[in-house]
């Protein structure tokens, strides 16, 4: 049986047309189901007018006193749940509730732990949104992949507010999630190995209004900062800054030793620090920071192609450092300082922009299959 929690709060325009197109689709597809409306005390007969097609559909209310966040209403709707898939869409029409058939069908039809209805593979989309809030989208993807790099770069839409997850996977496990992104949650703690993604279309929202505002985005940062704690995350990249700090020390000093004691010319000897700096920060990084990583055997191999990428995801940090350094020195810097100002640029180019692509080079654990119904 599938389990489809529905939170509301406001949504009395759509939330009939929602639970008929939901409950039709799931019948259609020969699953039983059951829907669970989590309504925040709407006030404007929400919860009643699910109500009224209990007769017609499964559908029950659960109701809350008030306004508590969307992620917290599916845990505790879940709570309720009987299915041994647990699954959630928006009551506003902006997911289209046909989807819901196809996720379960997926998750049927192969190993999968995890089905997300994602905007960004092939026959998904959005609406056309504006350009500010195709910025703030494509920032916090970025900030959630920098987050969970390993587990979120195996689903291209980790914001989505609609999939359906095995209940086995997530069994046992405490969701304790913040605002909105209940996904990113299910992702960081569940037991998630496989996953699937089926496209959709974002509709633009036609009733009601959307709930997402400041205090929402807030909440988004803090859950982040949370899962960074409880996922490990914190401390890998604090290892992954220490490394960092000290292959900046060896650049500086070998710029010290080679151009300032020596007298080698600035365009030879900081590029050759610079790379040695690299060399030694992906050795202290394949031997410490993911270590743990290591699969068995071929590790030679494993090891030359990882430093290949990671020349590739570092060249541009490493050659702002190089310009920055020989632009400064030009100027009449002092070498060490100019040195300084550009592997602390460096540095926090890999930091803001690279967490997850260097991260990926030591291996997803997660694997995903792109919508699998397209393949059959
Ligand atoms: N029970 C309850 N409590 N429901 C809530 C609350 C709450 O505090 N806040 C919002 N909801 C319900 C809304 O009634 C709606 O059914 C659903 O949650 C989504 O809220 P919207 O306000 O419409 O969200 P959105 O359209 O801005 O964001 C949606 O799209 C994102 C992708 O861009 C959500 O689906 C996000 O989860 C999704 O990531
Ligand atoms: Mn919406």
């Amino acid at each position: 049986m599938i389990s489809i929690v529905i939170p509301t709060y406001k949504e009395a325009a759509s939330i009939q047309e929602v639970i008929r197109r939901s409950g039709e689709a799931l019948s259609q597809s020969g699953e039983e189901y059951e829907l669970i409306v989590v309504d925040d005390n709407s006030g404007d007969g929400t919860a009643e007018l699910a109500e009224k097609l209990s007769r017609e559909f499964h559908v029950r209310v659960l109701r809350r006193t008030g306004r508590m966040g969307l992620a917290t209403a599916v845990v505790d709707g879940w709570k309720l749940a009987q299915g041994d898939l647990l699954g959630v869409i928006d009551a506003d029409l902006q997911h289209p509730p046909e989807i819901l058939a196809a996720l379960a069908t997926a998750l049927r039809q192969s190993k999968a732990d995890l089905a997300v209805a994602s905007r960004y593979i092939a026959g998904g989309g959005t609406s056309d949104w504006v350009f500010s809030r195709r910025v703030i989208s494509s920032g916090a993807t970025h900030m959630a992949a920098s987050v969970l790099p390993l587990k979120l770069s195996a689903v291209s839409d980790p914001m989505s507010g609609m999939f359906v997850v095995r209940a086995d996977a997530i069994a046992g496990v405490e969701l304790t999630p913040l605002g909105y992104k209940i996904l990113l949650e299910v992702i960081a703690k569940g037991r998630i190995e496989h996953a699937v993604e089926v496209p959709y279309q974002f509709e633009e929202r036609t009733q009601g209004s959307s709930k997402l505002g400041p205090r929402q985005y807030a909440e988004y940062v803090a859950h982040l900062v949370h899962l960074a704690f409880v996922t490990g995350q914190f401390r890998a990249w604090l290892a992954y800054s220490l490394v960092g700090i000290t292959g900046a020390v060896l650049d500086i000093g070998l710029i010290y030793l080679m151009a300032v004691r020596g007298g080698g010319s600035v365009f030879w000897t900081v590029p050759v620090a610079v790379e040695v700096a690299l060399l030694w920060n992906f050795l202290w990084n394949q031997n410490a920071t993911f270590a743990h990583r290591h699969g068995s055997g071929r590790a030679e191999a494993d090891g030359a192609s990882r430093l290949w990428r990671y020349q590739k995801v570092c060249l541009p940090g490493a050659i702002l450092n190089i310009g920055l350094t020989l632009l400064l020195a030009s100027q009449g810097v002092r070498l060490v300082l100019a040195a300084a100002i550009g592997v602390f640029f460096d540095g926090a180019v890999n930091l803001l922009f690279n967490v997850p692509s260097i991260w990926k080079i030591w291996g997803p654990k997660t694997s995903t299959s792109r919508n699998p119904l397209a393949d059959k």
